[in-house]
C-alpha cells in the first residue's frame, strides 16, 4: 500500500565535514515523500509528485513542520532507563553504585521485556528509529529487547555484554560463556527482520586477555556482525587499563590487539585518545559515539568531534545519548550538548554540521548509510516530524529567525521530545503526539 506525507523537508547527500556545504544538504520547502512496502519509493516537490500519486494514496500534511530522517541514537544502555539522573558520581563509581546494581535485575525476563518496551516508546516519542544498543550479560535481557523492537519493525542492532572480570559475580560470564552465548544469540537475531547483532565486550577492564581471545574469534566467524565497547571516556579508566594491560601501547591498541577494531565497530567517548589511537581508529574504518550529554554529566570531559571528523586521517563519528549515564532520549538535546562541547573545543558546530551528524553521518559511522539516515528513493522510510513551533519560547524565537540555518539552530538548541510531531517507521506511523 502507498502512504505519502507532505510539508518541508531536510535531508543530506554528502558529508559537510568533506565538502561544501551546498553540495551536501537538500532542503525542499514544499516535498512529499512517498512510502511503498516499508521503503521510500519517490520524493520530490510536492508541485511534481502530487499528480504521480495513486488515486486512493493518504497523504498527511505537516504544517509548520521539519521532515528529517528518523534519529539514529549509535550508542545507549536500555537496561539504564530506570537509573538516569543517579547523583554525584563519576564514571567508575558510578557504575559500581548504580550501573551494575540495575542490570542484575536483567536476569529476570519479565523485567528486560518491560523496560524494553518502556525505553523503545521513549525512542519513538523523541524520533529514534534505529539504535545501538547494550543490553546486559544475560541472554533472555537480548531476547527480550529484540522481541519489543520487533513489534515495531525498528531497525536496531544489540548485543549481549560480555565480562568475566571487575563486575559483581551474578554480572560476570567466562571466555567460553560469552563466546557461546554471544554465537547462540547472532544465530537467533543476526538478519532476522530488521534486527542486527552487535559483539559487545563491555569495555577493556571486564574482560581478561582470554575473554578477547574468544571474542577475537567471534568477530572473525561473524565478519558482517558490529563490535561496540567503550574506549577513554574517564581519565582514572585510561589509567586502569594501562595497569591492567602494560604490555599495550595505548587503550585503543588493546581493542586493536584482538581484531576489534574494524568497518563497523564503533567505540563510544574517545575523549582523551591521543594522535596515534585517532590514526588506529582512521586506519581500521572503526568510529566513535560521541555522547555529549552523558560526557558532561558523568564529568568525563569533551569530545573534539571537528578533529576527529576533518583531520588528515579523517575517523566517522556516530551521534549517541548513552543513557542512563546521558541524560536524555532525545537527539535534538544531544546536539544542543554536542554544540557545548564543540564550544569547548574552540569550535562552533553549525547547525547544517550538526543535522548531517545526526542522521547520514551516523548512519555512516555504523555501516548503515545505504539503508537509512537519509530520505531518498530506496532508502528505509524511517522519518521524525519536527513540530518548529513546539513550545512558547521556541514560537516567539522563530518570529525573529530569518533563514534555515538559523532555524535548525534554535530547533537543536531549544527543542527536545515536545517537538516531535510524530515518527514513521519502515512507512508506518508509530508516533502521533497528542
Ligand atoms: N564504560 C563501561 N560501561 C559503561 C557504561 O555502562 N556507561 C558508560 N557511560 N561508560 C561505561
Ligand atoms: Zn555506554
Amino acid at each position: 500500500m502507498q502512504t505519502a506525507i507532505r510539508g518541508a523537508m531536510l535531508t543530506f547527500k554528502d558529508d559537510p565535514f568533506q565538502r561544501d556545504m551546498r553540495d551536501c544538504m537538500v532542503y525542499e520547502a514544499d516535498a512529499i515523500i512517498v512510502m511503498e512496502d516499508g521503503l521510500i519509493s519517490a520524493v520530490g516537490p510536492a508541485k511534481d509528485l502530487i499528480g504521480t500519486l495513486s488515486s486512493d494514496t493518504q497523504i498527511r500534511n505537516y504544517k509548520n513542520s521539519l521532515i528529517v530522517p528518523g534519529f539514529i541514537d549509535s550508542h545507549v544502555h536500555y537496561p539504564q532507563t530506570q537509573i538516569i539522573g543517579a547523583y554525584g558520581e563519576q564514571l567508575l563509581d558510578w557504575l559500581n553504585n548504580y550501573t551494575f546494581i540495575a542490570e542484575q535485575q536483567f536476569s529476570e525476563k519479565e523485567h528486560a521485556t518491560a523496560v524494553a518496551e518502556v525505553f523503545l516508546r521513549e525512542q519513538l516519542r523523541n524520533g529514534v528509529t534505529s539504535s545501538t544498543v547494550y543490553c546486559t550479560v544475560y541472554p533472555q535481557s537480548v531476547d527480550a529487547f529484540f522481541e519489543v523492537a520487533s513489534k515495531y519493525n525498528m531497525r536496531v542492532q544489540a548485543g549481549k555484554i560480555c565480562m568475566d572480570r571487575n563486575a559483581p559475580g551474578a554480572l560476570l560470564d567466562t571466555p567460553q560463556r560469552a563466546y557461546d552465548e554471544s554465537a547462540a544469540l547472532a544465530k537467533k537475531w543476526h538478519g532476522n527482520g530488521r534486527n542486527e547483532y552487535v559483539i559487545t565486550p563491555r569495555f577493556a577492564p571486564t574482560s581478561t586477555p582470554e575473554q578477547f581471545e574468544m571474542l577475537s574469534q567471534l568477530a572473525s566467524d561473524l565478519p558482517s556482525a558490529l563490535i561496540q565497547s567503550h574506549v577513554s571516556e574517564n581519565i582514572n579508566e585510561v589509567a586502569w587499563v594501562k595497569s591492567l594491560y602494560p604490555e599495550c601501547s595505548s587503550y585503543t591498541s588493546v581493542y586493536h590487539k584482538y581484531g576489534l577494531l574494524r568497518d563497523r565497530a564503533i567505540y563510544g567517548h574517545g575523549i582523551h585518545l591521543s594522535d596515534e589511537e585517532l590514526d588506529l581508529f582512521s586506519a581500521t574504518g572503526a568510529a566513535i559515539a560521541h555522547c555529549p550529554t552523558s560526557n558532561f554529566f558523568l564529568g568525563s570531559g569533551y569530545f573534539n568531534m571537528k578533529n576527529a571528523r576533518t583531520r588528515k586521517n579523517p575517523v566517522r563519528v556516530g551521534m549517541a545519548t548513552d543513557l542512563g549515564a546521558g541524560t536524555s532520549f532525545s537527539i535534538l538535546q544531544t546536539l544542543n550538548e554536542a554544540y557545548k562541547a564543540a564550544q569547548l573545543n574552540g569550535n562552533a558546530l553549525s547547525s547544517g554540521h550538526a543535522f548531517y551528524q545526526a542522521s547520514r553521518g551516523t548512519a555512516s559511522a555504523l555501516g548503515l548509510a545505504d539503508k537509512i539516515g537519509t530520505i531518498a528513493p530506496g532508502f528505509e522510510a524511517d522519518l521524525a516530524v519536527i513540530d518548529l513551533h513546539s513550545t512558547p519560547i521556541i514560537d516567539y524565537r522563530m518570529r525573529y529567525c530569518e533563514s534555515l540555518e538559523e532555524s535548525l539552530f534554535i530547533q537543536m538548541t531549544l527543542a527536545d521530545d515536545r517537538a516531535i510531531a510524530a515518527t514513521y517507521v519502515a512507512g508506518r506511523q508509530v508516533y502521533d503526539r497528542p
